[in-house]
């Protein structure tokens, strides 16, 4: 007996190889199929691979009679009905480790950029400008770095954050002590706390309704003097208008944002011209090796669901 497997978004080629060598597998790789056709397709389907631009709604699992797993390639699921997918018992497989290393060093990418002014300094050399008095940076050395989240990619930008000499202090009740220690990462008491004595802030939490609006204007207003915010995380864990209110009104250095409330983020968004704000497209798993790292993970494990029947990874 064969199973069908539908790819519904740019999964990279080498773990959809992996799906195909199988006999007893047939995959079809659709990455742009509109919602509607989607909805009329899916019922022919055992499984489903993505990545977060497939929305896998209670409709479309509804209307997806034969499935039983969906493969996410990546670590988020909040683009899934989880409530509706375990009521129908269809297991949800994602690839929680293989991109962790690509986000932490975007962090760091985008963080000495906008300390060090690299888009505008880039955009002035295009300019044939020269001006060195107005490009003036901030080290990175000294400064505290408060974690929300203290999870793979949370402790993996707090080891690189100690090879920059910064002191690291996190927030998360869900972490034991021996790994704080094992990370040399200060715990703070509270959410407030790490806020407090954060210069620059940063998100690593799914988002949830513990998370969603997690920082808002009363947060922003308690952060030191000319700190920085960053979201690489997912959108709507920081409050865009507040965030946005904050920059326009100077209380903030600078923020990062890779994530958004609503993707792709509309042209005309007041953030794309906020001050001191770097925009990225949801670039922190976008790496040739993240990708090739989900993708193996993932089809691996959507494999062995479905013919060997091992739901271990779900
Ligand atoms: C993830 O959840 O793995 C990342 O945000 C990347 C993605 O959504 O594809």
């Amino acid at each position: 007996m064969a199973y069908r497997v539908l790819v519904t978004d740019d999964v990279d080629p080498e773990g959809l190889a992996l799906l195909a060598a199988e006999t007893e597998l047939l995959v079809d790789e659709v990455p742009t199929l509109p919602k509607d056709e989607l909805l009329r397709r899916i019922g022919d389907y055992d499984a489903i691979v993505g990545r977060s631009a497939t929305k896998i709604s209670a409709e479309l699992l509804r209307a997806a009679k034969k499935l039983r797993v969906v493969g996410r390639a990546g670590v988020g699921v909040d683009n899934i009905a989880l409530d509706v997918a375990t009521e129908l018992g269809v297991a949800i497989i994602n690839a929680p480790a293989g991109n962790t290393v690509a986000v932490a060093e975007l962090f760091f990418g985008t963080v000495i950029g906008l300390l060090r002014q690299l888009p505008a300094a880039a955009l002035s050399m295009q300019n044939g400008v020269w001006d060195r008095s107005k490009l003036m940076g901030r080290e990175l050395k000294g400064k505290t770095l408060g974690i929300v989240g203290l999870g793979r990619i949370g402790s993996e930008v707090a080891m690189r954050a100690h090879a920059f000499g910064m002191t690291v202090v996190a927030f998360d009740p869900y972490i034991a002590d021996e790994r704080f220690t094992a990370l040399r990462v200060r715990r703070a008491a509270s959410l407030d706390a790490l806020i407090a004595e954060s210069n620059i802030l940063t998100m690593h939490v799914p988002l949830n309704d513990e998370t969603r609006g997690m920082i808002g204007k009363r947060e922003l207003g308690r952060l030191p003097a000319r700190s920085i915010v960053v979201n690489m995380a997912r959108g709507g864990i920081v409050d865009e208008a507040a965030l946005l209110a904050a920059l326009e009104a100077d209380q903030l250095r600078g923020a990062v944002l890779d994530v958004f409330t609503a993707e792709p983020l509309v042209a005309d968004s007041p953030l794309r011209t906020a001050p001191n704000l770097l925009l990225t497209p949801h670039l922190g798993a976008n790496t040739v090796e993240a990708q090739r790292n989900v993708s193996r993970d993932v089809c691996l494990a959507v494999r062995d669901a479905l013919l060997h029947n091992d739901l271990s990874k779900s």
